[in-house]
Protein backbone atom coordinates (compact mmCIF):
# COMPACT_ATOMS: atom_id res chain seq x y z
CA UNK A 1 0.00 0.00 0.00
CA UNK A 2 1.72 3.39 -0.94
CA UNK A 3 0.29 6.88 -0.21
CA UNK A 4 1.53 10.37 -1.68
CA UNK A 5 -0.01 13.38 -0.36
CA UNK A 6 0.86 17.47 -0.09
CA UNK A 7 1.00 16.72 3.67
CA UNK A 8 3.04 14.16 5.89
CA UNK A 9 -0.13 14.12 8.36
CA UNK A 10 -2.10 13.18 5.59
CA UNK A 11 -0.22 10.38 4.29
CA UNK A 12 -0.06 8.95 7.67
CA UNK A 13 -3.75 9.30 8.22
CA UNK A 14 -3.66 7.30 4.97
CA UNK A 15 -1.29 4.68 5.88
CA UNK A 16 -2.98 4.16 9.54
CA UNK A 17 -6.61 3.32 8.30
CA UNK A 18 -5.27 1.18 5.17
CA UNK A 19 -3.14 -0.63 8.10
CA UNK A 20 -6.64 -0.90 10.00
CA UNK A 21 -8.04 -2.66 7.68
CA UNK A 22 -9.48 0.27 5.39
CA UNK A 23 -8.87 0.30 1.89
CA UNK A 24 -8.01 2.86 -0.49
CA UNK A 25 -11.37 4.42 -0.44
CA UNK A 26 -11.46 4.64 3.08
CA UNK A 27 -7.61 6.09 3.05
CA UNK A 28 -8.82 8.59 0.38
CA UNK A 29 -11.84 10.17 3.09
CA UNK A 30 -9.57 10.01 5.79
CA UNK A 31 -6.00 11.90 3.58
CA UNK A 32 -8.95 14.58 2.21
CA UNK A 33 -9.78 15.35 5.28
CA UNK A 34 -6.54 15.80 7.41
CA UNK A 35 -5.62 17.62 4.13
CA UNK A 36 -8.90 19.88 5.00
CA UNK A 37 -7.97 20.69 8.43
CA UNK A 38 -3.96 20.97 7.96
CA UNK A 39 -3.35 22.58 4.75
CA UNK A 40 -6.47 25.12 4.53
CA UNK A 41 -5.17 27.39 2.03
CA UNK A 42 -5.27 24.44 -0.55
CA UNK A 43 -8.34 22.57 0.00
CA UNK A 44 -11.21 21.78 2.31
CA UNK A 45 -14.85 20.99 3.10
CA UNK A 46 -15.55 24.23 2.25
CA UNK A 47 -14.29 23.52 -1.24
CA UNK A 48 -14.61 20.40 -3.39
CA UNK A 49 -12.51 18.70 -6.15
CA UNK A 50 -12.34 14.88 -8.56
CA UNK A 51 -11.41 11.78 -6.83
CA UNK A 52 -10.78 9.44 -9.33
CA UNK A 53 -11.61 5.98 -8.12
CA UNK A 54 -10.09 2.17 -10.13
CA UNK A 55 -12.07 -0.80 -8.05
CA UNK A 56 -9.64 -3.49 -8.76
CA UNK A 57 -12.30 -6.26 -8.14
CA UNK A 58 -14.14 -5.31 -11.31
CA UNK A 59 -11.64 -3.09 -13.10
CA UNK A 60 -14.10 -0.13 -13.21
CA UNK A 61 -12.54 3.62 -13.33
CA UNK A 62 -14.92 6.42 -12.06
CA UNK A 63 -14.72 9.75 -11.46
CA UNK A 64 -16.78 11.32 -7.76
CA UNK A 65 -17.17 15.15 -9.42
CA UNK A 66 -17.26 17.18 -5.66
CA UNK A 67 -17.00 19.94 -7.85
CA UNK A 68 -18.70 23.03 -6.16
CA UNK A 69 -21.66 24.91 -8.11
CA UNK A 70 -22.48 28.65 -8.40
CA UNK A 71 -25.84 29.39 -6.35
CA UNK A 72 -28.93 29.44 -7.40
CA UNK A 73 -29.01 32.83 -7.18
CA UNK A 74 -26.29 33.33 -9.28
CA UNK A 75 -26.21 34.81 -12.67
CA UNK A 76 -23.93 35.56 -16.02
CA UNK A 77 -23.70 38.95 -14.72
CA UNK A 78 -23.01 38.24 -11.28
CA UNK A 79 -19.66 40.38 -10.69
CA UNK A 80 -20.13 43.34 -13.21
CA UNK A 81 -21.53 46.36 -12.24
CA UNK A 82 -24.46 49.02 -13.18
CA UNK A 83 -22.32 49.75 -16.07
CA UNK A 84 -21.07 46.32 -16.88
CA UNK A 85 -17.72 46.50 -15.48
CA UNK A 86 -15.77 43.87 -13.58
CA UNK A 87 -15.59 44.47 -9.91
CA UNK A 88 -11.86 43.25 -8.95
CA UNK A 89 -12.07 40.76 -6.62
CA UNK A 90 -15.26 40.07 -6.07
CA UNK A 91 -14.93 36.22 -7.47
CA UNK A 92 -12.31 35.51 -5.35
CA UNK A 93 -12.47 37.73 -1.77
CA UNK A 94 -15.59 37.16 0.25
CA UNK A 95 -18.09 34.84 0.55
CA UNK A 96 -20.01 36.65 -3.07
CA UNK A 97 -17.05 34.55 -4.87
CA UNK A 98 -18.12 30.82 -2.56
CA UNK A 99 -19.44 28.31 -4.97
CA UNK A 100 -21.60 25.26 -3.02
CA UNK A 101 -18.88 22.87 -1.52
CA UNK A 102 -19.24 19.40 -2.68
CA UNK A 103 -16.00 18.15 -0.18
CA UNK A 104 -18.40 16.96 2.55
CA UNK A 105 -20.95 15.38 -0.01
CA UNK A 106 -17.90 13.72 -1.50
CA UNK A 107 -16.33 12.05 1.18
CA UNK A 108 -19.56 10.25 2.65
CA UNK A 109 -20.41 9.55 -1.03
CA UNK A 110 -17.40 7.42 -1.19
CA UNK A 111 -16.96 6.11 2.10
CA UNK A 112 -21.33 4.48 1.83
CA UNK A 113 -20.40 3.62 -1.73
CA UNK A 114 -16.74 2.36 -1.78
CA UNK A 115 -14.94 2.20 1.61
CA UNK A 116 -15.22 -0.36 4.04
CA UNK A 117 -15.01 1.48 7.38
CA UNK A 118 -17.52 3.94 8.94
CA UNK A 119 -17.17 7.42 8.47
CA UNK A 120 -16.60 8.16 11.40
CA UNK A 121 -13.70 5.67 11.77
CA UNK A 122 -11.81 7.25 8.50
CA UNK A 123 -12.69 10.80 9.41
CA UNK A 124 -11.27 10.65 13.25
CA UNK A 125 -7.94 11.51 12.61
CA UNK A 126 -8.77 14.57 10.83
CA UNK A 127 -11.35 15.41 13.88
CA UNK A 128 -8.50 14.83 15.90
CA UNK A 129 -6.09 17.10 14.58
CA UNK A 130 -8.81 19.88 13.99
CA UNK A 131 -9.14 19.56 18.04
CA UNK A 132 -5.83 18.98 19.27
CA UNK A 133 -4.21 21.52 16.75
CA UNK A 134 -0.87 21.10 14.18
CA UNK A 135 2.08 23.52 14.07
CA UNK A 136 2.37 26.31 11.62
CA UNK A 137 5.00 25.18 8.84
CA UNK A 138 6.78 27.65 6.42
CA UNK A 139 3.98 27.47 3.20
CA UNK A 140 1.08 28.09 6.06
CA UNK A 141 2.90 31.41 6.40
CA UNK A 142 3.26 32.22 2.64
CA UNK A 143 0.15 31.57 1.95
CA UNK A 144 -1.34 33.20 5.16
CA UNK A 145 0.92 36.13 4.10
CA UNK A 146 -0.27 36.82 0.55
CA UNK A 147 -4.41 36.64 2.13
CA UNK A 148 -3.59 38.54 4.87
CA UNK A 149 -5.36 41.88 4.17
CA UNK A 150 -8.62 39.20 3.01
CA UNK A 151 -8.19 37.05 6.29
CA UNK A 152 -8.20 39.89 8.12
CA UNK A 153 -11.52 40.79 6.64
CA UNK A 154 -13.36 37.88 8.26
CA UNK A 155 -13.18 37.91 12.14
CA UNK A 156 -14.26 34.15 12.60
CA UNK A 157 -11.31 33.31 9.85
CA UNK A 158 -8.49 35.72 11.27
CA UNK A 159 -9.49 33.90 15.04
CA UNK A 160 -9.12 30.99 13.45
CA UNK A 161 -5.91 31.38 11.00
CA UNK A 162 -4.12 34.42 12.57
CA UNK A 163 -2.46 35.53 15.32
CA UNK A 164 -3.74 38.66 17.06
CA UNK A 165 -4.19 39.51 13.06
CA UNK A 166 -0.77 38.51 12.16
CA UNK A 167 0.70 36.09 9.93
CA UNK A 168 1.67 33.34 12.94
CA UNK A 169 5.02 32.26 14.04
CA UNK A 170 6.68 28.78 12.94
CA UNK A 171 5.37 26.40 15.68
CA UNK A 172 2.58 28.26 16.26
CA UNK A 173 -0.55 25.76 16.84
CA UNK A 174 -2.93 26.13 15.37
CA UNK A 175 -6.88 24.62 16.68
CA UNK A 176 -9.72 24.49 14.84
CA UNK A 177 -12.71 23.17 17.62
CA UNK A 178 -15.57 24.67 15.34
CA UNK A 179 -14.11 22.47 12.23
CA UNK A 180 -13.90 19.90 14.37
CA UNK A 181 -17.87 19.91 15.64
CA UNK A 182 -18.79 20.25 12.23
CA UNK A 183 -16.63 17.07 11.00
CA UNK A 184 -18.38 15.36 14.09
CA UNK A 185 -21.99 16.41 12.53
CA UNK A 186 -20.68 14.64 9.36
CA UNK A 187 -19.14 11.41 11.07
CA UNK A 188 -22.65 11.43 12.65
CA UNK A 189 -25.39 11.85 10.24
CA UNK A 190 -23.31 12.06 7.06
CA UNK A 191 -23.94 14.41 4.62
CA UNK A 192 -27.23 15.80 6.82
CA UNK A 193 -24.20 16.80 9.06
CA UNK A 194 -23.32 19.85 6.50
CA UNK A 195 -26.35 20.17 4.04
CA UNK A 196 -29.05 20.53 6.54
CA UNK A 197 -29.76 21.60 10.05
CA UNK A 198 -28.18 24.09 12.17
CA UNK A 199 -24.94 23.79 10.53
CA UNK A 200 -26.20 24.38 7.22
CA UNK A 201 -28.23 27.11 8.63
CA UNK A 202 -25.27 29.03 10.10
CA UNK A 203 -23.62 28.22 7.07
CA UNK A 204 -26.64 30.47 4.63
CA UNK A 205 -26.72 32.76 7.60
CA UNK A 206 -22.97 33.79 7.65
CA UNK A 207 -22.88 34.38 3.73
CA UNK A 208 -25.91 36.08 3.90
CA UNK A 209 -25.06 38.91 6.73
CA UNK A 210 -21.38 39.06 4.48
CA UNK A 211 -23.15 39.91 1.35
CA UNK A 212 -23.48 36.51 0.12
CA UNK A 213 -26.02 34.79 -2.11
CA UNK A 214 -26.15 31.60 -0.83
CA UNK A 215 -29.57 29.73 0.42
CA UNK A 216 -30.96 27.03 2.21
CA UNK A 217 -31.94 25.55 -0.86
CA UNK A 218 -28.04 25.89 -2.30
CA UNK A 219 -27.11 23.77 0.49
CA UNK A 220 -29.74 20.75 0.24
CA UNK A 221 -29.88 20.05 -3.31
CA UNK A 222 -26.32 19.85 -4.05
CA UNK A 223 -25.72 16.71 -5.57
CA UNK A 224 -22.24 14.53 -6.20
CA UNK A 225 -22.00 13.16 -9.31
CA UNK A 226 -20.58 9.88 -10.64
CA UNK A 227 -18.90 10.41 -14.17
CA UNK A 228 -16.82 7.96 -16.13
CA UNK A 229 -13.36 9.78 -16.75
CA UNK A 230 -11.98 10.79 -19.93
CA UNK A 231 -9.66 7.54 -21.44
CA UNK A 232 -7.29 8.00 -24.12
CA UNK A 233 -4.31 5.60 -25.35
CA UNK A 234 -0.77 6.85 -26.18
CA UNK A 235 1.74 3.87 -27.30
CA UNK A 236 1.17 1.13 -25.05
CA UNK A 237 -0.31 3.63 -21.78
CA UNK A 238 -4.15 3.96 -21.87
CA UNK A 239 -4.98 7.53 -19.53
CA UNK A 240 -7.79 7.72 -17.14
CA UNK A 241 -8.28 11.25 -16.14
CA UNK A 242 -10.47 13.79 -15.03
CA UNK A 243 -13.51 14.52 -17.16
CA UNK A 244 -15.41 17.81 -17.80
CA UNK A 245 -16.24 19.61 -15.99
CA UNK A 246 -12.32 19.21 -15.31
CA UNK A 247 -10.68 20.24 -18.79
CA UNK A 248 -7.76 18.23 -17.79
CA UNK A 249 -8.54 14.63 -19.31
CA UNK A 250 -9.61 15.96 -22.42
CA UNK A 251 -6.90 18.34 -23.20
CA UNK A 252 -4.08 15.44 -21.41
CA UNK A 253 -5.97 13.01 -24.58
CA UNK A 254 -5.49 15.52 -26.95
CA UNK A 255 -2.00 16.71 -26.97
CA UNK A 256 -1.25 12.83 -26.23
CA UNK A 257 -2.69 12.13 -29.24
CA UNK A 258 -0.77 15.30 -31.11
CA UNK A 259 2.17 13.99 -30.03
CA UNK A 260 2.15 10.85 -31.31
CA UNK A 261 0.52 11.90 -34.52
CA UNK A 262 3.50 14.10 -35.21
CA UNK A 263 6.41 11.34 -34.36
CA UNK A 264 3.84 9.49 -36.52
CA UNK A 265 4.52 11.95 -39.34
CA UNK A 266 8.07 13.11 -38.70
CA UNK A 267 9.73 11.01 -36.42
CA UNK A 268 11.25 11.14 -33.08
CA UNK A 269 12.31 14.82 -32.19
CA UNK A 270 16.03 15.59 -33.41
CA UNK A 271 16.92 17.57 -30.63
CA UNK A 272 15.91 19.58 -27.57
CA UNK A 273 14.61 22.33 -29.05
CA UNK A 274 12.49 19.89 -31.33
CA UNK A 275 11.13 17.89 -28.64
CA UNK A 276 9.72 21.52 -26.22
CA UNK A 277 9.02 23.25 -29.71
CA UNK A 278 6.43 20.04 -30.20
CA UNK A 279 5.16 19.77 -26.66
CA UNK A 280 4.25 23.68 -26.09
CA UNK A 281 2.41 23.69 -30.11
CA UNK A 282 0.08 20.96 -28.57
CA UNK A 283 -0.58 22.13 -25.76
CA UNK A 284 -1.17 25.69 -27.01
CA UNK A 285 -3.88 23.50 -29.18
CA UNK A 286 -5.08 22.00 -26.33
CA UNK A 287 -5.54 25.08 -24.30
CA UNK A 288 -7.40 26.46 -27.37
CA UNK A 289 -9.91 24.34 -27.45
CA UNK A 290 -10.14 23.81 -23.56
CA UNK A 291 -11.16 28.01 -23.51
CA UNK A 292 -13.62 27.37 -26.90
CA UNK A 293 -15.37 24.73 -25.56
CA UNK A 294 -15.02 23.58 -21.98
CA UNK A 295 -17.42 23.81 -19.51
CA UNK A 296 -20.01 22.23 -17.18
CA UNK A 297 -21.43 19.43 -19.12
CA UNK A 298 -24.45 19.26 -17.44
CA UNK A 299 -25.48 22.63 -18.86
CA UNK A 300 -23.54 23.10 -21.92
CA UNK A 301 -22.42 20.46 -25.04
CA UNK A 302 -19.14 19.63 -24.66
CA UNK A 303 -18.13 17.81 -27.69
CA UNK A 304 -15.90 15.32 -25.60
CA UNK A 305 -15.85 12.64 -28.33
CA UNK A 306 -15.13 14.39 -31.19
CA UNK A 307 -12.26 16.46 -28.92
CA UNK A 308 -10.42 13.73 -28.18
CA UNK A 309 -10.60 11.65 -30.82
CA UNK A 310 -7.19 10.29 -32.51
CA UNK A 311 -8.54 11.86 -35.88
CA UNK A 312 -8.98 14.91 -34.63
CA UNK A 313 -5.77 15.15 -32.90
CA UNK A 314 -4.15 14.02 -36.28
CA UNK A 315 -6.15 16.99 -37.47
CA UNK A 316 -5.03 19.57 -35.09
CA UNK A 317 -1.42 18.19 -35.44
CA UNK A 318 -1.07 18.92 -39.05
CA UNK A 319 -1.21 22.63 -39.15
CA UNK A 320 1.81 22.29 -36.53
CA UNK A 321 4.96 23.52 -38.41
CA UNK A 322 7.95 21.64 -37.56
CA UNK A 323 10.19 24.77 -36.99
CA UNK A 324 8.01 27.65 -36.56
CA UNK A 325 5.78 28.78 -33.58
CA UNK A 326 2.26 29.10 -34.65
CA UNK A 327 0.79 32.60 -33.07
CA UNK A 328 -2.12 32.42 -30.85
CA UNK A 329 -5.30 34.83 -31.61
CA UNK A 330 -6.89 36.61 -29.12
CA UNK A 331 -8.84 34.25 -27.21
CA UNK A 332 -7.98 33.21 -23.36
CA UNK A 333 -5.81 33.26 -20.67
CA UNK A 334 -5.49 32.06 -17.20
CA UNK A 335 -3.24 31.92 -14.20
CA UNK A 336 -3.81 31.15 -10.91
CA UNK A 337 -1.82 31.22 -7.53
CA UNK A 338 0.19 28.14 -5.86
CA UNK A 339 -2.65 26.00 -3.75
CA UNK A 340 -4.72 23.52 -4.31
CA UNK A 341 -3.52 19.41 -3.16
CA UNK A 342 -3.43 16.30 -4.79
CA UNK A 343 -3.01 12.94 -3.26
CA UNK A 344 -2.54 9.26 -4.57
CA UNK A 345 -3.13 6.00 -2.96
CA UNK A 346 -2.94 2.23 -3.63
CA UNK A 347 -3.98 -0.18 -1.15
CA UNK A 348 -3.11 -3.86 -0.89
CA UNK A 349 -5.70 -5.29 -3.43
CA UNK A 350 -4.74 -2.65 -6.17
CA UNK A 351 -7.50 -0.15 -5.49
CA UNK A 352 -6.66 3.20 -6.14
CA UNK A 353 -7.31 6.55 -5.92
CA UNK A 354 -6.05 9.78 -7.59
CA UNK A 355 -7.72 13.24 -6.06
CA UNK A 356 -7.18 16.76 -6.38
CA UNK A 357 -8.87 18.76 -4.27
CA UNK A 358 -9.19 22.40 -3.92
CA UNK A 359 -10.43 26.02 -2.98
CA UNK A 360 -8.97 27.81 -5.64
CA UNK A 361 -6.84 30.19 -4.29
CA UNK A 362 -4.36 30.48 -0.94
CA UNK A 363 -7.03 30.63 1.87
CA UNK A 364 -10.00 30.12 -0.51
CA UNK A 365 -12.45 33.35 -0.45
CA UNK A 366 -10.79 34.26 2.97
CA UNK A 367 -14.29 34.07 4.76
CA UNK A 368 -15.35 31.93 7.38
CA UNK A 369 -18.94 32.43 8.63
CA UNK A 370 -19.23 32.70 12.52
CA UNK A 371 -19.18 29.63 14.78
CA UNK A 372 -18.75 27.04 12.01
CA UNK A 373 -15.04 26.95 11.60
CA UNK A 374 -15.74 26.27 7.65
CA UNK A 375 -13.18 27.91 5.29
CA UNK A 376 -15.26 28.79 2.02
CA UNK A 377 -13.67 28.57 -1.27
CA UNK A 378 -13.80 30.99 -4.11
CA UNK A 379 -13.98 28.51 -6.89
CA UNK A 380 -16.53 31.38 -8.21
CA UNK A 381 -13.47 32.52 -9.98
CA UNK A 382 -12.75 29.22 -12.20
CA UNK A 383 -16.32 30.59 -14.32
CA UNK A 384 -15.38 33.27 -17.01
CA UNK A 385 -17.07 36.10 -15.08
CA UNK A 386 -17.57 38.11 -18.67
CA UNK A 387 -17.42 35.22 -21.81
CA UNK A 388 -14.74 37.13 -24.44
CA UNK A 389 -13.60 39.52 -22.27
CA UNK A 390 -10.43 38.58 -19.32
CA UNK A 391 -11.74 39.33 -15.65
CA UNK A 392 -9.81 40.74 -12.78
CA UNK A 393 -6.99 37.70 -13.61
CA UNK A 394 -6.99 37.86 -16.95
CA UNK A 395 -9.24 34.86 -17.52
CA UNK A 396 -11.13 35.05 -20.55
CA UNK A 397 -13.49 32.24 -22.00
CA UNK A 398 -16.52 31.39 -23.82
CA UNK A 399 -20.16 31.04 -23.40
CA UNK A 400 -18.99 27.24 -22.43
CA UNK A 401 -17.99 28.61 -18.98
CA UNK A 402 -20.03 31.56 -18.39
CA UNK A 403 -21.45 31.61 -14.63
CA UNK A 404 -25.56 29.96 -14.43
CA UNK A 405 -27.52 29.21 -11.44
CA UNK A 406 -26.50 25.72 -10.25
CA UNK A 407 -23.82 25.32 -12.69
CA UNK A 408 -20.16 23.99 -12.47
CA UNK A 409 -17.54 26.22 -13.33
CA UNK A 410 -14.68 25.05 -15.81
CA UNK A 411 -11.70 23.22 -13.81
CA UNK A 412 -8.14 22.08 -14.38
CA UNK A 413 -7.56 19.49 -12.12
CA UNK A 414 -6.35 16.24 -13.49
CA UNK A 415 -6.04 13.56 -11.16
CA UNK A 416 -4.67 10.59 -13.81
CA UNK A 417 -4.25 7.06 -13.81
CA UNK A 418 -1.65 6.29 -16.77
CA UNK A 419 -1.68 2.39 -17.00
CA UNK A 420 0.77 -0.24 -19.22
CA UNK A 421 0.55 -4.12 -18.49
CA UNK A 422 3.99 -3.53 -17.02
CA UNK A 423 2.94 -0.14 -14.73
CA UNK A 424 0.37 1.68 -13.09
CA UNK A 425 1.44 5.36 -12.39
CA UNK A 426 -1.25 7.14 -10.07
CA UNK A 427 -0.43 11.20 -10.03
CA UNK A 428 -1.87 14.83 -10.32
CA UNK A 429 -0.62 18.11 -8.85
CA UNK A 430 -2.04 21.30 -7.98
CA UNK A 431 -1.01 24.46 -10.17
CA UNK A 432 -4.44 26.15 -11.75
CA UNK A 433 -4.06 26.21 -15.71
CA UNK A 434 -0.65 24.22 -15.43
CA UNK A 435 -1.83 21.33 -13.89
CA UNK A 436 -2.49 19.62 -16.76
CA UNK A 437 1.06 20.37 -19.03
CA UNK A 438 2.28 19.08 -15.47
CA UNK A 439 0.72 15.78 -15.26
CA UNK A 440 1.44 15.56 -19.50
CA UNK A 441 5.17 15.91 -18.26
CA UNK A 442 5.15 13.18 -15.68
CA UNK A 443 2.73 10.99 -18.03
CA UNK A 444 5.78 11.55 -20.39
CA UNK A 445 8.43 11.19 -17.39
CA UNK A 446 7.02 7.94 -16.36
CA UNK A 447 7.01 6.52 -19.86
CA UNK A 448 10.65 7.07 -20.08
CA UNK A 449 10.81 5.15 -16.44
CA UNK A 450 13.92 5.98 -14.32
CA UNK A 451 13.17 7.16 -10.53
CA UNK A 452 9.76 8.55 -9.98
CA UNK A 453 11.47 10.74 -7.80
CA UNK A 454 12.77 12.74 -10.91
CA UNK A 455 9.72 12.86 -12.54
CA UNK A 456 8.38 14.86 -9.51
CA UNK A 457 11.37 17.06 -9.48
CA UNK A 458 11.62 17.48 -13.42
CA UNK A 459 12.27 21.23 -13.91
CA UNK A 460 8.26 22.15 -16.18
CA UNK A 461 7.37 24.35 -18.60
CA UNK A 462 4.21 25.54 -19.79
CA UNK A 463 2.55 26.99 -22.64
CA UNK A 464 -1.48 27.89 -22.22
CA UNK A 465 -1.98 29.61 -25.90
CA UNK A 466 -2.46 32.91 -24.08
CA UNK A 467 -0.57 34.31 -22.83
CA UNK A 468 1.50 33.53 -25.66
CA UNK A 469 4.67 32.37 -24.03
CA UNK A 470 6.40 29.67 -22.67
CA UNK A 471 6.66 29.80 -19.26
CA UNK A 472 9.77 28.13 -17.73
CA UNK A 473 11.25 26.78 -14.22
CA UNK A 474 14.58 27.67 -13.77
CA UNK A 475 16.86 24.63 -15.30
CA UNK A 476 13.89 23.79 -17.36
CA UNK A 477 15.56 24.84 -20.38
CA UNK A 478 18.96 24.65 -21.60
CA UNK A 479 20.28 27.92 -22.89
CA UNK A 480 20.78 26.32 -26.64
CA UNK A 481 17.21 25.66 -26.47
CA UNK A 482 15.96 28.78 -25.47
CA UNK A 483 18.28 30.64 -28.61
CA UNK A 484 16.56 27.70 -30.63
CA UNK A 485 12.72 28.08 -29.33
CA UNK A 486 13.44 32.12 -29.65
CA UNK A 487 14.66 31.49 -33.31
CA UNK A 488 11.93 29.60 -33.90
CA UNK A 489 9.53 32.83 -33.40
CA UNK A 490 8.40 31.61 -29.60
CA UNK A 491 8.51 33.66 -26.39
CA UNK A 492 9.98 32.69 -23.35
CA UNK A 493 9.48 33.96 -19.54
CA UNK A 494 11.46 32.69 -16.79
CA UNK A 495 8.66 31.53 -13.86
CA UNK A 496 9.23 33.90 -10.77
CA UNK A 497 8.26 30.78 -8.50
CA UNK A 498 8.55 26.98 -8.95
CA UNK A 499 5.14 25.51 -9.68
CA UNK A 500 3.22 22.09 -8.92
CA UNK A 501 3.26 19.69 -5.93
CA UNK A 502 3.22 16.53 -7.83
CA UNK A 503 2.14 13.39 -5.75
CA UNK A 504 2.62 10.35 -7.49
CA UNK A 505 2.75 6.42 -6.59
CA UNK A 506 3.65 3.85 -9.08
CA UNK A 507 3.05 0.27 -9.25
CA UNK A 508 5.80 -1.48 -11.33
CA UNK A 509 3.25 -4.68 -11.88
CA UNK A 510 6.14 -6.93 -13.75
CA UNK A 511 8.61 -6.27 -11.40
CA UNK A 512 5.97 -6.30 -7.98
CA UNK A 513 7.56 -3.36 -6.90
CA UNK A 514 5.65 -0.01 -5.61
CA UNK A 515 7.17 3.67 -5.51
CA UNK A 516 5.65 6.30 -4.48
CA UNK A 517 7.28 10.52 -4.50
CA UNK A 518 6.32 13.81 -3.59
CA UNK A 519 7.45 16.48 -4.63
CA UNK A 520 10.22 18.10 -3.52
CA UNK A 521 8.67 21.96 -4.42
CA UNK A 522 6.37 21.37 -1.20
CA UNK A 523 6.25 19.55 2.45
CA UNK A 524 4.47 16.76 1.00
CA UNK A 525 5.43 12.81 2.20
CA UNK A 526 5.57 9.45 -0.07
CA UNK A 527 4.96 6.27 1.99
CA UNK A 528 5.17 2.70 1.36
CA UNK A 529 3.73 -0.13 3.34
CA UNK A 530 4.32 -3.95 2.76
CA UNK A 531 1.93 -6.21 4.48
CA UNK A 532 3.51 -9.23 5.17
CA UNK A 533 -0.17 -10.79 3.76
CA UNK A 534 -0.09 -9.15 0.58
CA UNK A 535 2.18 -11.51 -0.97
CA UNK A 536 2.07 -10.87 -4.71
CA UNK A 537 -0.18 -7.83 -4.83
CA UNK A 538 0.86 -4.24 -4.34
O1 LIG B 1 -10.18 23.95 -10.46
C1 LIG B 1 -9.21 24.61 -10.86
O2 LIG B 1 -8.75 24.47 -11.97
C2 LIG B 1 -8.57 25.62 -9.94
N1 LIG B 1 -9.51 26.11 -8.99
C3 LIG B 1 -7.36 25.02 -9.30
C4 LIG B 1 -6.60 26.07 -8.55
C5 LIG B 1 -5.19 25.72 -8.29
O3 LIG B 1 -4.69 24.67 -8.61
C6 LIG B 1 -4.42 26.79 -7.67
N2 LIG B 1 -3.13 26.28 -7.37
N3 LIG B 1 -2.09 26.41 -7.73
Amino acid sequence: MAVAAAHPAATDAGIAIMAAGGNAFDAAVAVSAVLAVVEPYSSGIGGGGFWLLHQAGNGRDLMIDGRERAPLAAHRDLYLDASGELIVGASLNGPLAAGIPGEPAALVHIAEHYGRLPLAKSLAPAIRLAREGFPVDEIYRRMAAWRLQVLRASPAAAAQFLDDGEVPELGTIIRQPDLALVLEAIAAQGRAGFYAGPIAKALVDGVRAAGGIWTLDDLSSYQVIERAPIVGRYQDWEIVSAAPPSSGGVALVQMLGMLEALEARLGPASSDADRVHRLVEVMRRAYRDRALYLGDPDQVEVPVERLTHPFYAAGLARGIDPTQASPSLPLATESEGPDTTHFSVLDAEGNRVSATLSINYPFGSGFVPPATGVLLNDEMDDFSAQPGVPNAYGLVGGEANAIAPGKRMLSSMSPTFATSDEAVVILGTPGGSRIITMVLHGILAAIEGGDPQDWVAAPRFHHQYLPDEILFEADALQAATQRELVDRGHRLRPAANDFGNMQLVVWDRAGGRVEAASDPRGIGKAAVRVRPSSAGAP
